[in-house]
């Protein structure tokens, strides 16, 4: 039986609030399922406006197989292009990031324009059209200052999440940043295993001292339920809102994405050790409150976020393989904060540094469990993991939906 079959089988015998079996954790054919099936047809969030400064600034990824180009273009507008030359295919760009006038191939110097129109081809002949020779695009939108790509021909909707998440992002001047700090860690685990921790907080309290300062561990915080019902959470909207800040728990259809501006522990207002602000420049224009807790955002598969009073976190995630993920974290500030005068950067880094590195250990730990034969999917809490429960659901009904297949010969899988 091929792998496309096992694996819709398997979805379709998912036994609900029960982690996934072994194959969707360590299997090679089960990650090309994930890759081609969620990574190669979603939208996804790749950096932020704010890296592509001018005209020529470009930032580069990798997803699966594909390596893509996002720039600034002449116009202003962002656009993103697969990373591969038209002539014979040489990666453009190398660097994860930097500033061209053109995007010259290192190959044979096959030169385009930033808007991907091949300028300059050399000794091609006579009858060499170079207009068909045009860097092939990728789909390409920002949001508050965030930057999403797609790989798929025909992209999903995407004015739905704008609709939801730019009233929220907007009064954060997201665009008017810079990134202070980031860092890259591999972590040794599915990209699943990272999601499935990241969203529930049953295991702060015993792993994360320095986040669990000013970050609650209430499931209702994290989670995905019960958010309105909770009195502190409730003042805390009725806050933030008074001053203009959208704040309510909002979250897709399709469960894929979610908006909530949450309350931090002791009113702290940041996640520093002492919970005081780490940037003296606020983020927020003409914000009233000081108190405005953490706005947390999730878009699956690729990224979750922070953005508080004084500064933002952002979350991605890309998969590496099937037991290997990589997370990129970046810090933004506001673009005039200056180092060693409005922040530091141990200050405004410590506590995420510390955490990203403890959430590594727990997944990679995670991991090499699952790698058991003897591991089988074990029972989540359900008032502690229901964010967890949430992302495996979104995750099954999109695989499934997506393997499609035949119901008939499907249904002997086990
Ligand atoms: S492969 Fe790019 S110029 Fe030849
Ligand atoms: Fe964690």
């Amino acid at each position: 039986m091929n792998a496309h079959h096992e694996m819709l089988g398997r979805l379709r015998s998912h036994r609900a609030g029960f982690s996934l079996s072994r194959k969707f954790y360590t299997d090679d054919d089960y990650f090309r399922l994930d890759l081609e099936h969620i990574w190669y047809r979603q939208w996804l969030f790749v950096g932020h406006d704010c890296e592509l400064a001018k005209p020529g600034s470009y930032l580069t990824v990798q997803i699966g197989d594909y390596p893509v180009i996002v720039l600034r273009s002449g116009d202003g507008s962002i656009r993103a292009f697969h990373n591969s030359c038209r002539h014979r295919g040489s990666r453009l760009c190398s660097a994860a990031h930097g500033t061209v006038a053109k995007l010259v191939c290192p190959y044979h110097q096959w030169t385009y324009e930033l808007d991907g129109r091949l300028l300059f081809a050399r000794d091609m002949g006579a009858g060499f059209d170079a207009a068909q020779y045009g860097l092939k695009p990728v789909h390409c939108e920002s949001v508050g200052g965030y930057v999403w790509i797609c790989l798929a021909a025909e992209a999903p909707d995407f004015e739905a999440f704008r609709a939801l998440a730019l009233p929220y992002l907007a009064p954060h001047r997201l665009k008017d940043t810079k990134v202070a700090f980031e860092s890259t860690i591999v972590e040794k685990g599915n990209w699943k295993l990272v999601w499935e921790n990241n969203r529930e907080c049953y295991h702060c309290a015993g792993n994360h001292p320095e986040l669990c300062r000013t970050f609650p561990e209430a499931p209702t915080v994290s989670g995905v339920q019960g958010a309105k019902d909770d009195p502190l959470i409730a003042a805390h909207w009725d806050r933030c809102e008074e001053a203009g800040l959208p704040s309510l728990f909002r979250i897709s259809d399709s469960g894929q994405y979610r908006t909530a501006r949450m309350p931090l522990l002791r009113n702290a207002v940041s996640y520093t050790m002492s919970g005081k602000a780490a940037v003296k420049k606020p983020l927020s224009a003409s914000v009233e409150e000081d108190n405005i807790g953490t706005l947390l955002l999730f878009h699956y598969p690729s990224t979750w976020n922070h953005v508080l009073g004084d500064h933002a976190v952002s979350f991605r995630v890309t998969p590496i393989g099937p037991r290997e993920t990589q997370v990129t974290t970046k810090w933004l500030v506001h673009k005039d904060a200056v180092e060693g005068v409005d922040y530091t950067i141990d200050e405004l880094t410590h506590v995420w540094t510390e955490t990203n590195d403890q959430d590594r250990r727990i997944v990679e730990e995670n991991q090499l469990g699952i790698l058991s034969p003897a591991y089988e999917p074990g029972p989540y809490a359900p008032d502690h993991e229901g964010g967890v429960m949430q992302f495996v659901e979104w995750y099954c009904n999109v695989m499934e939906r997506s393997l499609g297949g035949d119901p008939v010969a499907l249904r002997s899988v086990a």
